[in-house]
């Protein structure tokens, strides 16, 4: 029996507006009542952006929205999948067969993914098959996490489906490593999130192994997300992939002038372990050894004295393979600097100092404007409406998630609440009809939420 698996929830769906709906949706579908639901909530990530792939630790919590599905199962071994959201279509495929196209990020993909993950992990040969209807509170492209939710929920589905049990850490880690069937090279943030999240606190999410540690975020302020309504899906473009090998690049590069075991070592992380220095002598060290000028694949095949094919089949991925210069100074010094404000933002925490709301504050501004312009994930929208953010009364805020399009987070005095509100839709949202009529699901306040479950109908 696994310790610490995700908690078995007893619901009514009489009391509950939205799993009735859900309830109603299945049989309609499906022409009987599903035997158990599965949630999984999406994330917003206070700070720690694009670092948990090179090994360091984040500090996200779990936001309210979720993915929510209803299932059954069936001895015909097919999977029947449908979403309450028309603009995503029913599919169906036999369960032992599945199949992923890392090209189309298609919504079903991401629920394959976990379904694949938790057949492998346990060797299922013939597992059941399953009728589920899916409904995704998330907004898709957002930097929320509804896709690695997609995944958790699923894999949580799979388990409970084939009557196995896990942990919550095992869980997490095999959906991190189940959600690159689609393609994307991500870390681990947002399944560890998604299982281990508790009501009313924030986590550090510490890899190898995934643990989470309590943080309690200060009184006196709130956390306001707000979305910048450009899109931007992480599967159906190569920014999110590219970054990811820049920092592997700089590992290698780094790891071999200091003459550590580069071909093995793949994350900046994982230098650092290495060497055996603080994050401030890491980021001295960047200083030293690489330059700000991209480096071309020639400039890298010759540091590390390889070849170039050598370079594209052992360590690029499939979809960077021609991509020509890479910026390795920048992406360094932006991942040794947001890890080191990961641990400064949950030491006040800790500790909270008199002016902990404040200094929170700061750490979450420095993190945006590195991400800006160190690791270039930003967008003029996002820029724009974290300038707003902060005019408008935040102490603190940044893009939050991937990047490139999607939300930023906001720290703001509870005080000031009011006013940021009104001065944000205002100054962002009323200026433009596709974000006027996008503004009720774009900004909202969000507390720390719970982690994934199954419920069951009493
Ligand atoms: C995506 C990935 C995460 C993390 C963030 C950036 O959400 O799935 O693993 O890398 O981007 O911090």
């Amino acid at each position: 029996m696994a310790t610490n698996p995700p908690p078995k929830l007893q619901v009514r769906s009489s009391e509950n507006d939205r799993l009735k709906r859900l309830k109603e949706t299945f049989i309609s579908k499906f022409g009987l009542a599903p035997v158990f639901y599965a949630r999984a909530p999406g994330r917003v990530n206070l700070i720690g952006e694009h670092i948990d792939y090179c090994g360091y630790a984040v500090l996200p919590m779990a936001i309210e929205q979720d993915i929510l599905t209803a299932v059954s199962l069936n001895k015909t071994q097919v999977i029947q999948l449908a979403n309450t959201n028309p603009l995503y279509p029913d599919f169906t495929s036999r369960i032992s067969d599945i199949h992923i196209d890392k090209t189309k990020p298609l919504w079903h993909y991401y629920f394959l993914c976990g379904l694949k993950g938790i057949q492998e992990h346990f060797s299922l040969a013939c597992p059941p098959g399953i009728n589920c209807a899916v409904d995704g509170t998330i907004p898709a492209s957002s930097g929320l996490s509804s896709s690695s939710a997609m995944v958790c929920c699923a894999g949580l589905v799979a388990l409970e489906a084939n009557k196995k049990t896990l942990s919550k850490v095992e869980l997490a880690e095999i959906c991190a490593s189940c959600e690159r069937y689609i393609g994307t090279e991500g870390g681990g943030m947002d399944q560890s999130i998604s299982f281990l999240a508790e009501q009313g606190t924030a986590k550090l999410i510490e890899f190898n192994p995934v643990r989470a540690t309590d943080v309690q975020l200060p009184d006196g302020a709130v956390f306001v997300i707000a979305n910048c309504c450009v899109e931007m899906n992480k599967a159906a473009t190569s920014h999110f992939n590219i970054r990811v090998m820049e920092c592997r690049l700089a590992a290698k590069l780094l790891s071999k002038a200091k003459g550590l075991d580069w071909k093995r070592l793949l994350k900046l992380g994982d230098v650092h372990k290495e060497a055996g220095v603080t994050l401030e002598e890491m980021l001295a060290t960047v200083e030293e050894l690489l330059h700000p000028e991209p480096y071309s694949q020639q400039e890298i095949c010759q540091c590390l004295g390889i070849t170039l094919e050598e370079l594209c089949t052992g360590i690029l991925s499939q979809n960077t393979q021609d991509v020509t210069t890479f910026k390795l100074y920048q992406r360094a010094k932006h991942v040794y600097s947001e890890a080191a404000r990961v641990l400064e933002f949950k030491d006040i925490c800790d500790q909270t100092p008199a002016k902990a709301v404040q200094l929170l504050g700061e750490l979450m501004n420095q993190s945006h404007v590195s991400c800006r312009d160190m690791y270039e994930c930003s967008c003029p929208e996002l820029d724009q409406l974290v300038d707003i953010c902060l005019q408008s009364g935040a102490v603190g805020s940044r893009l939050t998630g991937a990047g490139w399009g999607g939300c930023t987070v906001s720290m703001v005095p509870n005080d000031k609440l009011d006013s940021f509100l009104s001065n944000v839709r205002e100054s962002y949202y009323k200026t433009d009809a596709r974000r006027a009529a996008l503004e009720t699901q774009s900004l909202f306040v969000t507390k720390p939420g719970g982690g994934a479950a199954v419920l069951l109908e009493v």
